[in-house]
């Protein structure tokens, strides 16, 4: 975890949730993300977990680049966010394509709010690095899985920090895969599986091709 972030403020916090309230309006604009969603849900789709008959809850889901593709394969998504301005987005989507099935819910565990409910199947993608308690996140997470279902999450590999650059709303400069394992292990779930999703490539400043990894770690509740 980045140390100097370990003692984010009110006024830190604020910021953060501003800035992706912000970002909101344009953050399909970027060609790598919309890309990133596209890939991730390939191989969400490829592990032929999700079937018609699952509720999924989608934890930072943003505007719904994973949410929207995932959608029309399971019975309905919870699409939760900690940001209106991701959620506003994502509502004008649903709106527009006449979606039934996906329901948006403001939420922010790093803020107090606690996730309810029972779920097929508990999704995130490129969010787990936003949250500071990760092991406080998926312990939450497994509470909201039923017996027998599935925690699927996508997030970078360890990328000293470049990914993001400096940038006030990460925690994380990605995860050890074990290390992230470990922490689903201990809070209850089992069968631990990762690859890789998808690999992004964007150019550094000194004229190089960087690519940063994101890798697919798949785990069960036991029923
Ligand atoms: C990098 S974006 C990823 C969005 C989407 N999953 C995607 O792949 O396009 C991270 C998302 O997590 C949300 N987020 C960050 N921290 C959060 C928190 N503490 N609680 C709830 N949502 C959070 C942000 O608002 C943002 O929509």
């Amino acid at each position: 975890m980045k140390k100097r972030f370990q003692r984010t403020g009110e006024k830190e916090m604020a910021e953060e949730k501003f800035d992706f309230d912000k970002k909101a309006a344009t953050w399909d604009e970027n060609p790598g993300r919309v890309q990133l969603g596209n890939d991730v849900a390939a191989a969400i789709l490829d592990e032929k977990i999700l079937t018609p008959e699952m509720d999924v809850l989608e934890f930072g889901c943003g505007t719904g680049l994973l949410t929207l593709r995932l959608s029309p394969l399971v019975r309905s998504v919870t699409a939760v966010d900690g940001s209106q301005g991701m959620l506003s987005v994502i509502t004008a989507k649903i709106e527009a394509q006449g979606i039934k099935n996906i329901h948006t819910q403001l939420l922010d565990p790093s803020r107090g709010g606690i996730l309810r409910g029972g779920y097929h199947a508990v999704i995130s993608s490129m969010a787990l690095h936003h949250v500071k308690e990760t092991a406080s996140l998926v312990e939450q997470f497994y509470n909201v899985t039923l017996p027998g279902g599935h925690l699927i999450l996508a997030d970078l590999d360890p990328d000293e920090g470049k990914f993001h650059g400096e940038n006030p709303t990460v925690f994380h400069d990605g995860f050890d895969r074990k290390m992230l394992g470990d922490i689903l292990t201990r809070a209850g779930y089992s069968s631990v599986r990762d690859k890789t999703a998808a690999v992004v490539k964007r150019p550094a400043s000194d004229g190089s091709v960087q690519s940063f990894s994101v890798f697919l770690i798949t785990c069960r509740k036991e029923g």
